[in-house]
């Protein structure tokens, strides 16, 4: 489904109802997203200044909303751990998590459709929904309380690697949200209702907060840029590698139907020590232009870098030692959907690097392991946050997120 673009003319509301109203159950099933009332934004909207608070992504359907959903402006990613009474059995403990589940759910569907959860003290601020999705992963010990036999062999910390310098305070939770939006306010709103919602329940254990460029900024398909400068995304699958990467197919199994896995890092970037460096020592580092994002080897942004092409004296184009030559994949499943935000905080700069995919150990940690033996842009990058959750099918209304997958 293609997104209103900021040259849109208000449309009558008679024509988006066709596009859209409609078309959005289905489309809400399979995508995760659907707009919201079109009235509002045609009367609100000065010519030429069209509003985008109103628009809203589905939460229900059997795949959660925020991983194919086009990624908004900004991120919260917020991890939790479950307080778990110190003396109760096996039984309350999931009770717990069942209860998590369930306010998750409830106050994830009011929120993204611009109504406050229950006894919400700021109701106002949830008004302005502006894509807001609410995505949620569980760590290890959650799914074993979930169910036993339901924990892939994937979901443990990765192993660690050279570069690594990991805090703790960035480390794996019990549960992970990505809260995702295109107005700070509700955002911020959301998650803190979901915090305090969630207050006897699990405890907070970091946010991270992220951004991209500003909705209406630049053209809404555009790549976004990290802050190296360097376009990110473009070699992201697309279409049936996409749904493939993500959800799996023949020979590649999801941890459950509809689920899918996260590996979240928070990676520091040298700024200051990247502005010693060169336009031609930074394209030959990444093996991409950075103003273009073409592959040194030719072509345009969204084609893939020839490893094989050699200059005048025979040496090749793109180095074997960049960070595109190196995260290439070498088997045909090895593609990951990178969904990361830069982030910003106290003296350190980055790249909140969120990478979705079926398997972690079969898509991501051969690109994970070749990287870290060698790529050139290591010199400027250090991984400080690491942690994996395995993501929940979407639900459908009246339900919660894992209810079928409860062990009883
Ligand atoms: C701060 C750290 C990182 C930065 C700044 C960075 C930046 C980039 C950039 C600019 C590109 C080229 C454009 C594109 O295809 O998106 C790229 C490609 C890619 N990166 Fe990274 N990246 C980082 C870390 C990682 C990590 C940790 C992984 C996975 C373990 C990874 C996997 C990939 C993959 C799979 C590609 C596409 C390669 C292709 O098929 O052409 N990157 N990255």
């Amino acid at each position: 489904m293609r997104l209103p673009s900021e040259t849109d003319e208000a449309p009558a509301p008679s024509r988006r109802a066709l596009l859209f109203g409609g078309a959005a159950t289905v489309a809400g099933a399979a995508t995760g997203f659907a707009l919201g009332s079109a009235s509002s934004i045609a009367t609100a909207a000065p010519a030429g200044e069209p509003l985008h608070g109103q628009e809203t992504v589905a939460f229900h359907g059997l795949r959660q909303p925020g991983i194919e959903t086009p990624a908004p402006a900004f991120v919260s990613f917020v991890g939790m751990n479950l307080l778990l009474p110190a003396d109760a059995g096996m039984d309350e403990e999931r009770e717990v998590l069942r209860r998590v589940l369930k306010l998750i759910s409830a106050d994830a569907a009011r929120l993204m459709s611009g109504r406050g959860i229950l006894a919400d003290t700021e109701p106002e601020l949830a008004t302005n929904p502006a894509r807001l999705t609410v995505t949620a992963g569980l760590g290890p010990r959650a799914v074993k309380l979930m169910n036993p036999a339901l924990v892939p062999a994937w979901l443990k910390d990765l192993e660690p690697f050279q570069m690594d310098r990991l805090d703790k305070a960035w480390g794996q939770s019990d549960l992970v949200l990505q809260i995702c939006g295109d107005d700070r306010m509700s955002l911020a709103h959301a998650a803190r209702a979901i915090l305090k919602d969630l207050r006897p329940v699990a405890s907070r254990s970091w946010i991270q907060d992220g951004f991209r460029h500003s909705r209406g900024s630049q053209d809404q398909a555009a790549t976004m840029r990290n802050l190296f400068g360097q376009l990110d995304g473009s070699g992201n699958p697309q279409g049936e590698m996409l749904e493939r990467t993500l959800w799996g197919g023949e020979g590649l199994e999801p941890w459950v139907p509809g689920g899918t896995s996260l590996v979240l890092r928070r990676i520091e970037m040298d700024l200051d020590a990247w502005d010693h460096v060169d336009r031609p020592g930074r394209d030959f580092t990444l093996g991409r232009s950075q103003d273009s994002g073409a592959p040194l080897s030719g072509g345009g942004e969204f084609d893939s870098p020839d490893l094989q092409a050699t200059d005048a004296l025979g040496l090749p184009v793109v180095s074997p030692d960049s960070h595109v030559a190196r995260s290439q994949a070498r088997e045909a499943d090895e593609k990951i959907l990178r969904r990361g935000y830069n982030y910003l905080e106290g003296g350190s700069a980055g790249l909140l690097f969120a990478s979705y995919q079926c398997d972690v150990s079969r898509q991501f940690l051969p690109i994970q392991r070749r990287l870290a033996a060698v790529d050139m842009l290591n010199e400027w990058t250090t991984p400080i946050g690491s942690a994996v959750y395995a993501i929940l099918p979407g639900c459908v209304d009246g339900s919660y997120l894992g209810k079928e997958l409860f062990a009883v």
